[in-house]
This record gives C-alpha cells, sequence and structure tokens, in this order.
C-alpha cells in the first residue's frame, strides 16, 4: 500500500478547497487499485471538505491540533473536535510550526498523545535543517524528534502511526535529496522506531517523504519499497500536479499487483 497525504497549508480558502476536494476524487475515480490519500485542508473548510468526500476512500486530516481536550485556551482546536467533523488523521510536529510558532518535541509529544487517545492516526513529521544536514548532524535531530514526540506512545495498531521524513531544506524550494539519502534515512527512521516502540514491528509502521515532491519526481520515490508513501504540500493544491501524482502512484501499485 501506498499512503499519499496533502498538504494543503493555508493555501486554500473554503470554496477552493471544496472545488479541490471534487477536484481529487475525479482524479481518483476508474483506477484498479488506488492509493490511500488523505487530504488536510484548513481547519475551516474541514466541514465543507468532509461533505464532499464522506462517501469516498478519501480520508480527511488536520494540519494541527491542541493538547487538551478542552478549557480556556482562545484560537486551538482539540483533537475531540476534529473527530466529530469525521477527521480521522492529523499532522503533528509540521517544520513550518516549528519555525514559526516555536512548537517544540515536548509540544509534538503532548499533541501524539492527545490525538492517540482521541483515536486520530498521527502523521508526526521530521527532518534536518540545511545546517545540520551540513554539519553532518541531521541522523541526531531526527532521533530526537521521533524519541520525544514518542516517549509516551503505547500504540496498540500500527496504522495509528505515520512518519514523515521531510528535510526542511527541501520543502518549497524544488530540491530534494537523492533517494538513496532517503532510503537510508528512513533505515535509520525504522531503526529508530524500533528502540522508541518496542512492541511494534518498525517494518510494519509507515514511512513517508515530503519536500517539493510533485508530478514528474514522484515516480522515483514511489517505486521504493521501503518509501510507503509521499506528504506533499505545493504539488497538492495544484490538481494537474496532483493528479501525475496519483498516476504515479496507480503504476506502481499496479506494477506490485500483477508481480
Ligand atoms: P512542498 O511539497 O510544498 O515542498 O511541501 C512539503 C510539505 O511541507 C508537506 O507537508
Amino acid at each position: 500500500m501506498k499512503t499519499i497525504i496533502a498538504n494543503w497549508k493555508m493555501n486554500v480558502g473554503v470554496r477552493e478547497s471544496v472545488a479541490l476536494a471534487r477536484g481529487t476524487l475525479l482524479a481518483l475515480r476508474g483506477r484498479r487499485v488506488i492509493p490511500e490519500v488523505v487530504i488536510c485542508p484548513p481547519f475551516v473548510a474541514l466541514s465543507e471538505v468532509h461533505k464532499v468526500i464522506a462517501h469516498s476512500a478519501v480520508q480527511i486530516g488536520a494540519q494541527n491540533v491542541f493538547w487538551e481536550d478542552h478549557g480556556a485556551f482562545t484560537g486551538e482546536i482539540s483533537a475531540r473536535m476534529l473527530t466529530e467533523l469525521g477527521v480521522s488523521h492529523v499532522i503533528i510536529g509540521h517544520s513550518e510550526r516549528r519555525e514559526n510558532l516555536c512548537e517544540t518535541d515536548e509540544m509534538a509529544k503532548k499533541k501524539v498523545a492527545q490525538a492517540l487517545a482521541n483515536q486520530m492516526n498521527v502523521i508526526l513529521c521530521v527532518g534536518e535543517t540545511a545546517q545540520e544536514r551540513t554539519a553532518g548532524t541531521e541522523r541526531e535531530r531526527v532521533r530526537t524528534q521521533l524519541a520525544h514526540a514518542l516517549s509516551d506512545v503505547r500504540l496498540k495498531s500500527h496504522d495509528r502511526l505515520l512518519i514523515a521524513y521531510e528535510p526542511v531544506w527541501a520543502i518549497g524550494t524544488g530540491q530534494t535529496p537523492d533517494v538513496p539519502d532517503v532510503l537510508a534515512m528512513h533505515e535509520f527512521i525504522r531503526s529508530v522506531l524500533s528502540d522508541v516502540l518496542p512492541n511494534m514491528d518498525a517494518s510494519q509502521l509507515r514511512v513517508l517523504y515530503g519536500g517539493s515532491v510533485d508530478g514528474t519526481n514522484s515516480y522515483q520515490f514511489l517505486r521504493e519499497k521501503t518509501i510507503d508513501g509521499l506528504l506533499v504540500g505545493a504539488a497538492s493544491v495544484k490538481l494537474n500536479q496532483f493528479k501525475e501524482i496519483i498516476d504515479a502512484t496507480s503504476e506502481v501499485l499496479d506494477a506490485q499487483k500483477s508481480v
């Protein structure tokens, strides 16, 4: 299976989100095998987008969640509120939130716990900055992010957790790491996951790649067995690009099916 997650970020309003959701459904129509697709619109569009995808296989995710379930937390949104809207997934620890809102690994940890307690699926983002890569400390950084955010997690099912490896320097820059570098980092992530979640078979946990994925470069990542899918930003709000990514995914899945 391959999982394609569309992170629409703050790029679309309610009307555009509804149109994009409809277009995404059309892009999936008539395929032999369809990937798991999760679309993550801005909070304000969740409800309307949910109506569009309600009777389809497409799932809906939020781009953030707060770590308490209710109370005096102006502007925040709880996991319970999200599940009430039919939201099944949530992105936690995205580098744009770490950078712009000073989110820490401790906050990610509290959010992961809250999301899992509300039966949501967590998409935990990890990845190094350009400086960390230059300094050769990328593995240290990714280990710290994973170990901290998952330190109290007791997973019951491997479906509940997806890790997205998103090198910060690859997000929105048009630059991507070489595939062998992604594969090496994914292997490293799985080794950390087996330390941090000893009751889980790390080979069963999904590890995705994200950062400047588009219609032309998606296939090179998707064809790799240990890359379980993609977390797509800018190209997910351009329907022609997103359709090409879905095409590449279908090609890989069809090939796997006929083996
Ligand atoms: P881009 O695909 O725009 O580089 O963004 C990746 C990302 O941040 C997805 O969460």
